[in-house]
């Protein structure tokens, strides 16, 4: 963990981000519009939204694994698309990205003892025995029993090997996790241990991570804040209370009223989702939710409209419908 960021920086600042491919025939498809994102040192934020949404597509440039095409990316106040390929190569050890399959991420011919060892040795000048110690430190924390060294990947659930990667990730000690869909690959049974190790880890650690999911209840109980993307725009992001007591977004409320909550307070207006998420090839040329939206109106059209925020400046959305009393200020930071 380096003492260089100071807490009223962020770690991680996208600002106004796009994200373009070219899917030829000259036809850009754009997966990720004008994003703003901020992460504090040690804060969690949730990125949620549907299939196609741009989650991935952020996560993989919050460690600089794919540049923007318009729009700046800083880590610790260094713009990435400044950086020389060895200092983003020390970088990265500051960033680390666990992935939904821990199967793939894994080399199947390893022992997990090597496979723990192997950031140690590309990234330290540990001994030997030093490194030993180090593996069964990381393991213990990991919660993996020290037999389970000796096997290989195929021996191990997934949910054993998912705390190998996480154990893995964290040997560096970084500063910024991004994970993406880490459990949703898991049985049911085994997310919670995983979860639970992920809130124990940022306590401890003071880790920040950016955690991306489909599930609602996952963010809720693991994040600080929440950015919520639709058809790569954020449409709302405030801390994780407060837009899940006061949803102000229409799809927010949709994505709200779709799933259950064990906490009473979470507010679920009954408000059903119909239709499928456009394709980004065919985005409609306003609002991107208007295709879907239960009290979309002609203005929605007339251009995106601005992430406006609430007079405290932490509740935001993108919407012609917000109150403008509660929300006022179309400031771009989040
Ligand atoms: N390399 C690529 N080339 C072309 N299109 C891409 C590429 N990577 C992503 N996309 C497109 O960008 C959009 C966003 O994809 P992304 O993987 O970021 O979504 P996601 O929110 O992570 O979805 P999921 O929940 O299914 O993982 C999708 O329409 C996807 O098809
Ligand atoms: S801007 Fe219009 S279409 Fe978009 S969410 Fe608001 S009301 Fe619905
Ligand atoms: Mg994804």
């Amino acid at each position: 963990m380096t003492a260089l960021t100071s807490p009223a920086s962020p770690l991680l600042h996208i600002d106004n981000v796009t994200r373009s491919f070219d899917v030829g025939g000259k036809r850009a498809l754009v997966a990720v519009r004008n994003v703003t994102l901020r992460i504090q040192p040690g804060e969690v934020v949730g990125l949620v939204g549907e299939s196609g949404s741009g989650k991935s597509t952020i996560g993989r440039m919050a460690i600089a694994l794919l540049p923007p095409t318009e729009g700046r990316i800083t880590f610790d106040g260094t713009d990435l698309a400044s950086m020389a390929t060895d200092d983003l190569r020390r970088l990265r050890q500051r960033m680390q990205i666990i992935f939904q399959d821990p199967w793939g991420a894994l080399n199947p011919r390893h022992t997990i003892g090597r496979l723990m060892e192997e950031p140690l040795l590309l990234h330290t000048t540990l001994t030997a025995a030093q490194r030993r110690e180090e593996v069964i430190a990381i393991a213990q924390r990991m919660q993996l029993g020290l037999p389970l060294l000796e096997r290989y990947p195929a021996q191990l659930s997934g949910g054993q090997l998912q705390r190998v990667c996480i154990g893995r990730a964290l040997a560096t000690k970084p500063d910024l996790l991004v994970l993406d869909e880490p459990t949703s690959s898991l049985d049911v049974s085994v997310r919670a241990g995983i979860l639970q190790l992920l809130d124990t880890l940022r306590r401890e650690t003071g880790v920040a991570m950016l955690f991306i999911s489909h599930d609602l209840e996952t963010i809720h109980a693991l994040c600080d804040r929440v950015v919520v993307l639709y058809l790569g725009c954020e449409v709302e992001s405030g801390p994780v209370d407060t837009v899940f007591k006061n949803p102000v977004h229409p799809y927010t409320q949709a994505l709200l009223s779709a799933q259950l909550f064990a906490d009473p307070t979470v507010k679920t207006v009954r408000q059903h989702l119909h239709g499928e998420i456009p394709s980004p090839l065919a985005a409609p040329p306003g609002c991107p939710f208007s295709t879907r939206c239960p009290v979309y109106e002609a203005r929605c059209d007339e251009g995106l409209p601005a992430m406006r925020r609430d007079s405290a400046g932490v509740h935001a959305a993108r919407c012609v419908r917000l109150p403008s009393d509660q929300f006022s200020s179309s400031s771009p930071t989040n």
